[in-house]
């Protein structure tokens, strides 16, 4: 189980000192596929960031299976069984996608093929091509899909999977991600704006405003998302509609 205890994350900027997330308290079940979702700039990737100990929290404690691992770097958090998919994926240049895989995978060709095919990548054209800016954002997405699922993992953190994916093959990968975590070992959480995995997921959490709104079974949930959430939290300095002239000559 991941627990997460009164986690704090600060920062100073130019507009001075801001509170990124505020005061978090949650536990994650082992096994539940979870979706993680709310506002843009509500904190969802934040939170991901210090899950994986990216960014350290300024406050609170982070525990794994009872162990703390708030002091965990990231490597020793991977090693703990934990993984993320970033929101946008960095690129390698100089590295191969195939040199990537094989870290997880082996060298074993058929089994390195087979992670391209099952994410929807035809092997023989991305197999020598580099991991550098010339992939599709799309592309890119797939290729860190494969290279998160060939690792071991006790908890997985997808950060919005459906990004930059094309409308016919998104539905394919979520399949992935949930035949994945279908086979058990795992808790997923899926960061998301998509009504497609909110409608799979075992527990909906709601973030805005650096906090944790609302969670609960998806059922209940749904009709929260469906009511007047929308207005609660998005901020729109008064409403777009007013602002709509500024576009027009
Ligand atoms: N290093 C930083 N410096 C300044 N502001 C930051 C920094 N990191 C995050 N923020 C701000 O913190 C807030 C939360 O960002 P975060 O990326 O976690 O949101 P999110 O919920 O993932 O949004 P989205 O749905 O758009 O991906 C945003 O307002 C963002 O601009
Ligand atoms: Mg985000």
């Amino acid at each position: 189980m991941l627990k997460i205890e009164s986690v704090t994350y600060d920062i100073t900027n130019g507009s001075g000192d801001v509170s990124i997330l505020k005061n978090i308290d949650l536990d994650l079940e082992d096994n539940k596929f979870y979706a993680l979702t709310g506002p843009n700039g509500g904190g969802k990737t934040s939170l991901a960031r210090i899950i994986m100990g990216i960014y350290k929290n300024t406050k609170g404690k982070l525990y794994l299976d009872g162990v703390d691992i708030t002091n965990f770097s990231i490597t020793e958090r991977a090693k703990a069984g934990i993984s993320y998919a970033f929101q946008n994926p960095p690129r390698f240049k100089g590295l191969k996608i195939s040199d990537l895989l094989k870290i997880s995978v082996g060298n074993e060709k058929d089994a390195l093929y087979a992670r391209l095919k099952a994410v929807g990548l035809c092997p023989q054209d991305y197999f020598d091509r580099e991991c550098d800016n010339s992939l599709s954002g799309g592309e890119i997405k797939r290729i860190e899909l494969a290279t998160v699922l060939s690792r071991p993992s006790k908890i997985i953190i997808y950060d919005e999977p459906e990004a930059g994916v094309d409308l016919w093959s998104f539905e394919k990968l979520l399949a992935l991600i949930k035949k994945y975590h279908s086979h058990g070992g795992v808790t997923s959480i899926v960061i998301t704006h998509h009504e497609k995995v909110l409608s799979l997921a075992d527990e909906i959490i709601l973030m805005a405003e650096g906090e944790i709104k609302e969670r609960g079974p998806r059922e209940s949930m749904w009709k929260i998302l469906q009511g007047d959430f929308k207005c609660r939290w998005q901020k729109n300095c008064g409403g777009y509609e007013d602002e709509l002239d500024c576009y027009r000559q």
